[in-house]
């Protein structure tokens, strides 16, 4: 008998790096000297006062359910960051802590998107983001981004808009272009919310990595009186390279944030106890640590881009995040799934192809790895585009 599958089920894309990433593995297990710039993650461990704190806790037996929406010193630790760092007043009720921020949007898709809604979607983005929509029966409409240096502009989403369109997702800095949105963008990105009526979801989990003159800012910062249509996604993945610690965040409307609880309250409960508290000792500590590392990720990007240049591979210099995007149009091999494929099986260098973010042509490469690894992998890289 064969089992009968829900639609839903039915109907979600596995990755489309999920080959390029099983050959990696392959050549790895058969001896091969693999060099992968695929993750998505710092390589860094995780602050010294984040794995204390957490010990504390465990001590402290801190090892029971919690309120769904985190506990009230995690709350306050992020208030008090949203205040020091962006000047923006959030009340407990409008802050919900979660395992992670890709569980938060889900359970922000549910609250948000219903069956036939649509979401633009500036592009190359996230694979999540499209998944997470789908699954609550809306539509993703990705608006692209290539030519205007993947800065989203007034008349692609204006000509993307429908009578369906409720909401738009903005992330930056960008994963995988590593874009970090201007003053100029965030208001033009306020103002169209603002006349179209519609809700943002403005994911920042990589505010902390940013270089060069770039600056991050909260949208709010740039447009105050939106703050009843603004949901903003941050955690500590990224910033205090916690990844396996599975905390993210959400701050919004209040009514927003109560029934984002009650999905999670039925989906998962709370975060988990113990990372809780390591994101508190994190928030609260992490600052000394978070600048460090920032600074050693610019230095290893321009390590890369120095060794880059010349191949015609670069597009702009990304200005935030840790990913590079590579433009493979201008080489012989311009199909991203074909040069990934090609890369791996002769010069032993993982990227994820752009198909993966909506952006065939270009491929991600994350400098989250050690300078060694990125020294010889862009010398491979180079033999390789040589070797077309
Ligand atoms: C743009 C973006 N948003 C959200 C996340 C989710 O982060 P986490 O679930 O680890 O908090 C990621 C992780 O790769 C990301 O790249």
């Amino acid at each position: 008998m064969e089992l009968k599958l829900s639609k839903r089920a039915r109907s979600i894309e596995p990755s489309a790096t999920l080959a390029v990433a099983a050959l990696a593995r392959e050549l790895k297990a058969s001896g091969r000297p693999v060099l992968s710039f695929s993750a998505g993650e710092p390589d860094f461990a995780s602050p010294k006062c984040a794995t204390d704190a957490a010990i504390a806790a465990m001590e402290r037996e801190e090892t029971h359910y919690t309120a769904t929406s985190g506990i009230p010193e995690l709350k306050r630790a992020i208030a008090a960051y949203y205040k020091n760092r962006f000047g923006l007043d959030y009340a407990p009720a409008e802050i919900l802590a979660s395992g992670g921020a890709k569980q938060v949007l889900y359970e922000l898709m549910q609250v948000l998107v219903d069956p036939g809604d649509e979401v633009l979607l500036p592009s190359p983005a996230w694979v999540s983001y499209v998944e997470q929509i789908q699954i609550a029966q809306g539509k993703a409409v990705t608006v692209d981004t290539a030519s205007t240096d993947f800065i989203p502009c007034r008349e692609g989403l204006e000509r993307a808009l429908s009578p369906k369109t409720v909401g738009i997702i903005i992330n930056s800095p960008n994963n995988p272009t590593g874009a970090v949105y201007g003053q100029n963008t965030l208001e033009m990105l306020a103002d169209v919310a603002r006349k179209n009526d519609l809700w943002i979801i403005y994911d920042e989990i990589y505010e902390r990595l940013v270089y060069d003159r770039s600056r991050h800012s909260n949208i709010l910062q740039t447009a105050p009186d939106i703050r009843d249509r603004v949901i903003a996604i941050n955690g500590v993945s990224k910033a205090y390279s916690m990844t396996g610690w599975r905390i993210g965040y959400a701050l919004g409307p209040k009514e927003v944030i109560a029934k984002v609880d009650d999905i999670q309250s039925h989906l998962a409960s709370n975060p988990s106890s113990i990372a809780q508290w390591a994101s508190v000792g994190a928030i609260e500590g992490g600052e000394p640590y978070v600048e460090k590392n920032r600074s050693e990720f610019e230095r290893r990007r321009d390590i890369l881009f120095d060794m880059l240049s010349g191949t015609g591979l670069l597009a702009k210099r990304p200005s935030g995040a840790f990913y590079a995007f590579l433009d493979l149009r201008g080489t012989r091999v311009p199909d991203d799934m074909e040069f990934c494929r090609r890369i791996l099986e002769e010069k032993y260098v993982a990227l994820v192809p752009g198909a993966a973010f909506f952006a065939p042509g270009f491929a991600r490469m994350s400098y989250a790895c050690s300078e060694n690894d990125i020294k010889e992998g862009a010398s491979r890289i180079k033999d390789f585009i040589k070797s077309l």
